[in-house]
């Protein structure tokens, strides 16, 4: 899409990527790139029950490990992030080492701030609180969704008062992610399908951001042709270590993309139905794509033109005022075909929880790069409404 003269924007991805099957065997190269010589792993509690991951990379790092955490939960806490940094710290850690999903890396995030600051993690919740860069931190994804590897945004929840923090800031960008397709061998269908959505609301997301730019359009654009030819056969065959690694890298591409270009209306619903009513972040952003396209659609045409085009639609005949509603048929075919579930009701969202969440959406932090400037909760509502 053609961008007006006086476009000026900063696209920011330091992160070192480090793509392969294996890879994540030799992740002491990393620690020791770093200069670093105490690795502390943080993982999540899941994995270390159920998978011999954890123990794999400890096993990697070899005398570079000072030990394990394995405490993290979905929706992980303050108190958790408390928890491991008290270990870490008790172990002389100099740099961490997260495996796991979203939640672990988020976790770890913030781990990586209290080993640097100390204190109290609350005081640096916000935007670019942070002064220096904090621990060295390497990433190795078991999901490919959340691009958490190379975003500057962590997520923790303070239990106490029972909402989200959000930490944006440069300085807890990861140092290194480490993108191995055999991390991501044993994740369920579901699972995979449900966190491979949300990589695709990341790049549709970038796209159509207020925040929008050239670099991070080209991402999400790969991104997107990436999940539609790989997604269904990751999800068909867990074990296709092609699908796998492609899905990681367009993970990882929507992840940048959106780490620099934002997120929008869908982020803003999916993050209050999850706080709100539990529902898997993957799968809220998928339920939600459809109906927030249309909404966005008069005003996002061109995009929406270029999202078709990356699904491989032919847009030829297609009118820019048609392309909102027709990607959103798409997507909706797209889901069902990965046998995801397809309404609010279907995860659990009572239908009377509808308009507080419609309220609640308006304050969330992504609304305000949305292309459609939105106020109003009756709107928001509206949106609920059809997908539910
Ligand atoms: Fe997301």
């Amino acid at each position: 899409m053609p961008y007006d003269a006086n476009l000026n924007f900063v696209f920011w991805s330091p992160t070192k990527v480090v793509f392969g099957e294996n890879t994540a065997s030799d992740v002491a190269i990393e620690v020791e790139s770093l200069k670093c010589k105490k690795a502390f792993i943080v993982t999540d509690r899941d994995l270390a029950k159920n998978t011999d991951i954890p123990e794999r990379i400890k096993k990697a790092l070899g005398h570079l490990s000072v030990g394990i955490f394995s405490d993290v939960e979905a929706d992980s806490g303050i108190h958790i992030v408390n928890q491991g940094a008290k270990i870490g710290k008790e172990l002389g850690a100099d740099c961490i080492v997260s495996v796991g999903g979203g939640s672990a890396i988020d976790t770890a995030k913030g781990i990586a701030i209290l080993l640097k600051e100390g204190g109290k993690l609350q005081d640096y919740a916000g935007f670019q609180v942070l002064t220096r860069p904090q621990t060295p931190h390497i990433v190795i994804p078991t999901t490919a969704g959340t691009g958490s590897e190379v975003t500057y945004i962590a997520v923790i929840k303070d239990h106490e008062v029972g909402r989200k923090l959000l930490f944006g800031d440069y300085n807890i960008l990861p140092s290194v992610a480490i993108l191995d397709p055999k991390m991501t061998e044993g994740l369920p269908p579901i699972l995979t399908a449900a966190t491979g959505m949300d990589a695709m609301s990341h790049a549709i997301e970038a796209l159509h951001s207020l925040q929008k730019e050239p670099i991070a359009d080209g991402m999400a654009l790969h991104a997107i042709k990436l999940i539609k030819q790989f997604l269904p056969r990751g999800v068909k065959d867990g074990k296709d270590m092609t699908a796998r690694g492609q899905m990681l890298i367009a993970a990882n591409m929507a992840g940048a993309a959106f780490s620099n270009a934002q997120v929008g209306i869908v982020h803003a619903l999916a993050h209050t139905v999850g706080a709100k009513f539990k529902v898997h972040h993957g799968l809220a952003n998928s339920i939600l794509l459809p109906a927030c396209l249309r909404y966005n659609a008069d005003a996002c045409g061109e995009v929406y033109l270029e999202v078709l085009s990356a699904l491989g639609v032919s847009i030829e005949r297609i009118r820019p005022d048609e392309a909102g509603d027709i990607a959103a048929n798409k997507l909706l075919e797209f889901t069902e075909k990965l046998g995801l579930p397809q309404r609010l009701r279907d995860v659990g969202v009572p239908e009377e929880g509808l308009k507080e969440c419609s309220e609640l959406a308006l304050s969330d932090g992504a609304i305000i790069y949305n292309p459609k400037f939105i106020s109003d909760s009756a709107e928001v509502l509206k949106v609920y409404q059809q997908a539910w």
